[in-house]
């Protein structure tokens, strides 16, 4: 079986995009010219975010959006039709492909090498402003509002709703039991190419055995009666007190705000890494909101949940409507990540055997 170039390099732009805790929740379809863009339910559908929520949405809106920018790339006329009706419900996009048979040179676009997530702490040196007004104008023509934040103390207040939401999300058994689905601590778990490499995470001598031990909920509850929720969720936040800057994406709380949100987010993210930057996702304050607004936040908790959701519509500027989508940590690298793996093509390429 051989794809021609432009194909393979599609696909590896595709696979090259972010998910929450590597789940990679997509896969893809081929019937020339029509790429079809699914949930993979059956692969993820017990295991991580469901095809709706918005973690799902922007894993997917990202390999969108590198599926997109590979076309452009290669000079790929792309027609889309967003969440076709008369489909399973599980899909998100049909692309029809024009003209890439007639692509016989492409090579593989910088954004696709460029981004990663890097959990180490960063240079104080200040985020270039010419690079926060650039990655600022991203979501403008979608409705997507991007906002770099690089001064001290609105970082210190955002870093203090991520500590409460990490409080909750150390609390809540559903969050826990799936992080500990993700984790892969031995070599033999890494292979798989999915889910959390525990040498990504950053952990400090000991850590990766202490996340062992805790990973597990029955314990992890047990720990908590001595407060080990307020520890790890203090260890969690730190790097967001100590950025150098922080990046907040926005957009209208529905499916396709998710997908819009998911597009900007690996544009902005690509560019800053190309530039040089390195960039931390933190999802937990998302989360939070998302489960409050759908009564999962336990209940003893759904306190706490609506200040931290009080206290982040001025702080992110959340207009009505909008959510926000997702925080992330930048900064110059004081040391190069180690890059997460991803699944086999055969995995999330549905018919690779028949091109
Ligand atoms: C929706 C979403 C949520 C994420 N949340 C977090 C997070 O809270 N903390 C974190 O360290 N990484 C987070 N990540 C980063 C992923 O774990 C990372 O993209 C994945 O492991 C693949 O690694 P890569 O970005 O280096 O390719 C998130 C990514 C996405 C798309």
């Amino acid at each position: 079986m051989s794809l021609s170039p432009f194909l393979n390099n599609l696909l590896i732009s595709y696979q090259a995009a972010p998910s929450a805790d590597n789940s990679q929740p997509c896969c893809l379809s081929w019937e020339p010219p029509i790429l079809t863009l699914r949930y993979d339910t059956e692969r993820v559908g017990s295991y991580t975010f469901p095809y709706d929520s918005q973690a799902t949405l922007l894993a997917a809106g990202a390999a969108f959006e590198n599926i997109l920018r590979c076309c452009d790339d290669a000079g790929v006329g792309a027609e889309v039709t967003l969440f076709p009706e008369g489909e399973g419900s599980n899909v998100y996009a049909e692309i029809s492909l024009q003209g890439f048979e007639a692509v016989t040179n492409s090579l593989l676009p910088d954004f696709v090498a460029a981004r990663h997530t890097n959990r180490h702490p960063y240079k104080k040196e200040a985020v270039p402003k010419r690079l926060a007004d650039q990655v600022e104008s991203f979501g403008s023509e979608i409705g997507v509002d991007v906002k770099v934040v690089s001064s001290k103390a609105d970082i210190a207040l955002i870093a203090k709703q991520v500590q409460v939401a990490s409080e909750i999300r150390f609390q809540t058994q559903e969050v826990h039991e799936w992080l500990e689905k993700s984790l892969r601590f031995t070599a033999q778990e890494v292979e798989r190419g999915d889910g959390l490499d525990v040498e990504t995470l950053a952990l400090p001598p000991g850590g990766g055995a202490f996340l062992r031990l805790v990973s597990c909920w029955a314990r992890m509850k047990k720990l908590n009666r001595i407060g080990a929720y307020k520890l790890l969720a203090a260890i969690d936040s730190a790097p967001v007190r100590n950025a150098p800057a922080l990046l907040a994406i926005s957009a209208s709380d529905s499916m396709v705000g998710g997908l819009d949100a998911g597009r900007v987010m690996c544009r902005a993210w690509s560019y800053l890494n190309a530039e040089g930057l390195a960039c931390h996702p933190y999802y937990v304050i998302s989360d939070q909101l998302e489960r409050l607004k759908q009564d999962r936040v336990p209940e003893v908790l759904t306190g706490q949940a609506k200040d931290m959701r009080k206290n982040c519509q001025p702080l992110f500027d959340l207009k009505g409507g909008q959510t926000l989508m997702m925080l992330l940590r930048v900064g110059y690298p004081k040391k190069q990540a180690l890059r997460s793996r991803r699944l086999s093509l055969e995995k999330v390429f549905k018919n690779l055997s028949d091109n």
